[in-house]
């Protein structure tokens, strides 16, 4: 094998008193390769790369660059040593062009037109596609990831880190990424993805190292692991990888979705003339490519997008009565039972404040739902006591602060938060992105359970393996429109993918 470019030796590091991040982290990376860090939420991936990138410095334990002992101070030293990470919140100013990004905070010598060159170069080497005039604002994440990683590059970065780069993109956008990540590898750099999506692991990396409660617990040849194996190690028992799908015979009509439609500020039609209809104790899931129209379909329907004339979504409970949902405000919805728990790419954006613990972010949404002025801390202790045992929320206590907790954990509070709402409708969104396997599994079957109990579960999601397990009816989005309605017993994958990306002549709506 080539020879290591990183070596890391009994890297220990310790939030306060209580949380011990990394333990006696022993981990090598190899030039040439693409090396996998795979771990639970929480496992302590992120803090142990920071550490190589100088964003936090280690209590204890050395590196080593090409095999010699160095300090990582600062995240300038880790550029001056050839290490560049791509974070998961990308650090670019919005008003720039992709070019002056580039030159941010480089010495005056480097002009305009010799990086354009040089960059210009280093795209055609590795097959990015730039626009290097292109100003921020109007990039889609996809291309501001390729941006940070041009940026790094450009830096002189030879081992690049990459933390959870897949999670906001497309598959096609994957593909992509991943035709470049091997050209770089075949260049000799080395590089570390960590991704939660087992299926990436074992199609991009040669090696994987396995982080369980801060501690490395071994490294294997990705060509000797496979899903079942790597989950063990990441979770320490026996798992199994089931999606349970029950069948409720008891079924209500809840909403009556017909001819919604949504325009986008270029009048073009993102939600185009969808109809169908949502069943109490039925999981339906969305699929489409993602920009498909998902979103904006599950905010026509919580009142959070304008809908045009001739939209109509009709909803129906023994509670709440009948009732016109377009034209009513989303607060008026929510008090209905309707409930959306949307991932969106910034998480802490979401309706959660960082500042506060789970306690207070779950009384906050209470609050919201009109709880009245006495609040009483008591419930919501318990609700966030129950959303934490039941998700295996990673936090010292209920009081600390959310943004302190590692990407996962916190999403894992946000969706608990919403199922907790006792809803009659439940609208989820990318429910599972960036949570570690099992935690995806324990979504599933909390969202079983809410169908179990009489609610109308929508499950937008990307991964065409869990929409066929979970779903008792699959909703394919292709465009803005409705390409068709499959029954989640008998779809195949095939058939799904492929409505996904071609539209039928015929569509929806047209009785
Ligand atoms: N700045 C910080 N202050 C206090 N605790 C922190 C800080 N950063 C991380 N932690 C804690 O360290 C532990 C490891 O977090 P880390 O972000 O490294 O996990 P991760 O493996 O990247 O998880 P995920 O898959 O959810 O992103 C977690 O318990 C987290 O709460
Ligand atoms: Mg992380």
């Amino acid at each position: 094998m080539a020879e290591i470019a990183v070596s890391m030796r009994n890297i220990t590091k310790q939030f306060g008193k209580k949380v011990i991040a990394n333990k006696d982290v022993d981990l090598d990376i190899y030039h040439g390769e693409v090396l996998s860090l795979l771990g639970e939420n929480g496992s302590g991936k992120t803090t142990l790369m920071n550490m190589l990138s100088g964003v936090y410095y280690p209590d204890s334990g050395e590196i080593l660059i090409d095999g010699k002992e160095v300090s990582i101070a600062s995240p300038k030293d880790a550029f001056d040593l050839g290490i560049g990470m791509i974070h998961q919140h990308f650090k670019l100013i919005d008003v720039f062009t992709a070019l002056e990004n580039i030159l941010i905070g480089l010495p005056k010598e480097n002009t305009e037109k010799e990086c354009r060159k040089e960059v210009e170069a280093i795209c055609s080497k590795y097959g990015f596609e730039l626009d290097l005039d292109k100003k921020i604002y109007d990039m889609t994440v996809s291309e501001k990831e390729t941006l940070e990683i041009v940026k790094t590059l450009y830096r002189g970065a030879n081992v690049l880190i990459l933390d959870e780069p897949t999670a906001v993109l497309t598959p096609q956008e994957i593909e992509k990424l991943f035709a470049i990540l091997r050209n770089m590898r075949n260049d000799g750099k080395a590089i570390v993805i960590i991704t939660h999506k087992l299926n990436e692991v074992m199609e991009i990396s040669d090696r994987i190292t396995v982080l369980r409660k801060g501690e490395n617990v071994g490294t294997l040849l990705t060509s000797e692991a496979n899903e079942q194996k790597l989950t063990e190690m990441m979770v320490g028992e026996k798992v199994t990888l089931d999606i349970a799908r029950d069948f409720v015979e008891e079924k209500a009509k809840r909403l009556e979705v017909k001819h919604l439609t949504v325009k986008n500020h270029d009048d073009k039609k993102v939600v185009d003339d969808i109809t169908f209809d949502l069943y109490s104790g039925e999981i339906l899931g969305i699929a489409g490519i993602s920009g498909s129209g998902q979103k904006e379909l599950l905010e026509a329907i919580m009142g959070l997008q304008k809908c045009e004339d001739g939209s109509s979504v009709i909803y129906n409970s023994t509670a709440h009565g009948v009732h016109e949902l377009v034209g009513l405000s989303t607060k008026q919805i929510i008090e209905f039972g309707l409930h959306l728990a949307f991932v969106p790419e910034d998480r802490l954006g979401m309706g959660l404040v960082g500042n506060m613990g789970m306690t207070d972010n779950v009384l906050l949404k209470r609050y919201r739902k009109g709880a009245g002025p006495f609040l009483h801390k008591q419930q919501p202790q318990a609700t966030a006591q129950k959303i934490k045992d039941e998700l295996e929320v990673k936090t010292p206590d209920l009081d600390y602060p959310v943004r302190r907790l590692s990407g996962g954990n916190v999403q894992k509070i946000l969706v608990g938060r919403e199922i907790n709402n006792k809803p009659t409708v439940l609208m989820t969104a990318y429910a599972v992105r960036g949570l570690d396997i099992n935690t995806s599994y324990a979504i599933y079957n909390l969202l079983n359970e809410q169908k179990k109990k009489g609610v109308a579960v929508i499950y937008v999601g990307e991964d065409l393996d869990v929409l066929l397990a979970l779903s008792d009816r699959i909703l394919v989005l292709c465009s803005g429109k409705m390409n068709g309605l499959l029954d989640g017993r008998t779809a195949t994958k095939e058939e799904v993918g492929y409505l996904m990306t071609h539209l039928k002549e015929e569509t929806n709506g047209k009785e």
